[in-house]
């Protein structure tokens, strides 16, 4: 087979950029660990309800104005189902699943993180309003993700 002198040029052009563009991906996916947002550490999805603080899960003060609060996400809800917290203090929220990939989203707010198993989402946020927040999956989870969602007594 005679291949015109242009169609070789472009057939490796084409090559390379393809080998390019493969390399980029995989780099980009893989080489820096593609972590969701927020910060996050691992833990074995497993004895998710062994290891602290997700083995009593629920709000934690640490001291006058930051609060911790542990949430376990599963397919198709969150425990606990409703937590009361202060308004105007720092709440460091540390979620993390026992199956698969969820999200947990404070409706009206920029808490929106990703709950992927094997891994601790953190974020932190200070409520403004006092109020009931409602807090819901965004990841596609499974036949109940509609019904996934929890809340949060904000008070003063
Ligand atoms: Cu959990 Cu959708």
């Amino acid at each position: 087979m005679h291949l015109h002198k242009f169609e070789k040029i472009w057939l490796i052009f084409s090559i390379c950029c393809l080998i390019l563009f493969l390399t980029i991906i995989g780099v980009s996916a893989f080489s820096f660990d593609h972590h969701p947002s927020g910060g996050s550490s691992t833990i074995d999805p497993e004895r998710v309800h062994e290891t602290p603080p997700f083995d009593s899960p629920g709000v934690t003060k640490i001291d006058e104005d930051t609060y911790e609060v542990a949430v376990v996400a599963m397919a198709f809800s969150y425990q606990p189902n409703t937590i009361t917290v202060p308004v105007d203090k720092k709440i460091i929220f540390n979620v993390t699943s026992t199956d698969v990939t969820h999200s947990f989203s404070i409706v009206n707010t920029n808490v929106n993180m990703m709950v992927v198993p094997g891994l601790i989402s953190t974020k932190e946020y200070t409520f403004k309003e006092t109020g009931h927040y409602l807090i819901v999956c965004n990841e596609y989870c499974g036949a109940g993700h509609h019904y996934m969602s929890m809340e949060i007594e904000v008070v003063s």
